[in-house]
Order: structure tokens, then sequence, then C-alpha cells
């Protein structure tokens, strides 16, 4: 299989854990892209959803799945969303599609995060893949330096603006060995909106989609 096919795998195994009539979080991304496809196929069965971006609402929307204001939520049984990298102690690396906050917003919300990921995204240590930061505009500079101070190499996103109209800052050069913590402190710096560590909020079920298979590994 190759990476888009895993990427399918994963996410299609995911639907097992939507529940009659709830309502689902969802995520962003190519991988969410399938599980969105998959749940246009279990429609009578879902309650509505959480959309993570104005992309993920709008592809939704075309498969007639409804749309709910998270506000309206009190009770969110699973967040589905994929990750850049994810370590073996569940904490990932989002936010490259951008999504990052919103994405933070309502798996903060949701009982239990299903993580969905082809193999490449498993990784020992969180760093090689550049760490999203949202940026408020006018505190670019600033943010860019106190990141250089923690030893990142900052880069902003070439034409990128959030669905928050804000900028990504993605930080090269990290090898984050103590991801709570990082999370935290980078959160700290005014100007930050939100990091795409997620680490406080980690993910509670893993599915890992490789060739022999989709590895389910549970928090
Ligand atoms: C978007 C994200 C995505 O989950 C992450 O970038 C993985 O994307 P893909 O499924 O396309 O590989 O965090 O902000």
């Amino acid at each position: 299989m190759n990476q888009d096919e895993l990427k399918k795998a994963a996410a299609l195994a995911a639907l097992g854990y939507v529940e009659d009539g709830g309502i689902v979080g969802v995520g962003t991304g190519s991988t969410v892209n399938h599980f969105i496809d998959g749940l246009a196929t279990i429609s009578d069965r879902v309650g509505g959803a959480v959309a993570s971006s104005e992309a993920s609402a709008r592809r939704l929307a075309a498969h007639g799945i409804e749309l709910v204001d998270l506000n309206e939520v009190t009770d969110l049984p699973v967040y589905v969303d994929g990750a850049d990298e994810i370590d073996g102690g569940y904490c990932m690396i989002k936010g490259g599609g951008g999504a990052l906050t919103r994405e933070k917003i309502v798996a903060a919300v949701a009982t239990r995060f299903v993580c969905i990921c082809d193999a490449t995204k498993r990784v020992e240590f969180l760093g090689r893949f550049p760490l999203p930061i949202e940026v408020i505009p006018m505190a670019r500079a600033y943010v860019e330096r106190q990141v250089r101070a923690l030893g990142g190499r900052p880069i902003v996103r070439e034409g990128c603006v959030t669905d928050n109209g804000n900028l990504i800052v993605d930080v090269h050069g990290l090898r984050i060995l103590r991801p709570t913590e990082l999370e935290a402190e980078l959160n700290q710096i005014v100007g930050v909106v939100t990091n795409g560590l997620f680490a406080r909020r980690r993910a509670d079920v893993l599915l890992l989609a490789t060739q022999q298979g989709v590895e389910r590994h549970v928090a």
C-alpha cells in the first residue's frame, strides 16, 4: 500500500469509534479527509460533527453531514484527527495543515482523542517535523526572537493565513525531549495563540496503519 492507502486504512478503522447518534469531532488533513468520506457512508447514524477547520466543515457539509457549533455541545464522545508526528507516549506534533488552534480546542472538549496515522508518523522523539506555532501577526518578530532563544529556527510559513486570521511560524531544529514542558513554555510567549505540541491533551488511542494492517494502541 502507498502512503495515501495507509492513511485511508487508519481513517476507516476510526469509524468504529463513532457512537450511534453521537456528535463526532473532526480534525483536518488528508488522513481526516478519508475519515470524512467514510463518515458519509454511515451518515444515518452520525448525530452531527464539530469541524476543526473551514476545509473540514466544507467537506462534511458536501456530504450532507450536519455541522454543530462547539458551543452548543456538552458531550463530545470522540475526536478523530491525524498528526504530523506521534511519540511512544501519545504526544503529537500537529498543525502541518495550519489548523492547530481549532484542533486543540475541539480535542480539549472531547472525551477520547483517536489519532489516525500511517506508520511514517510514529517517531521516538518529536521535532524532526518543524513545530508549527500560530502567531498574532503584530507579534511575529518578537515570537521569532523568543523561539530562537529556546534553540529553534523559526520560519514563517509563506502565504499561510489561518482560519483565525493569523500566521504560522514553523520552528525547525528542535529535539523535543519534554513535550509537556515545551508546550507550556511556548504558550507563555505573548503573541502565541497556540503551538502544535499536543502533550497535555495527547491521544488516547492511536490507529497506526502499517503494511501488515492497522495497529490499535491504547494509552
Ligand atoms: C492539520 C494537522 C494534520 O492532522 C496533520 O498535518 C497531518 O496531516 P495529514 O493527515 O495530511 O498527513 O495537524 O493541522
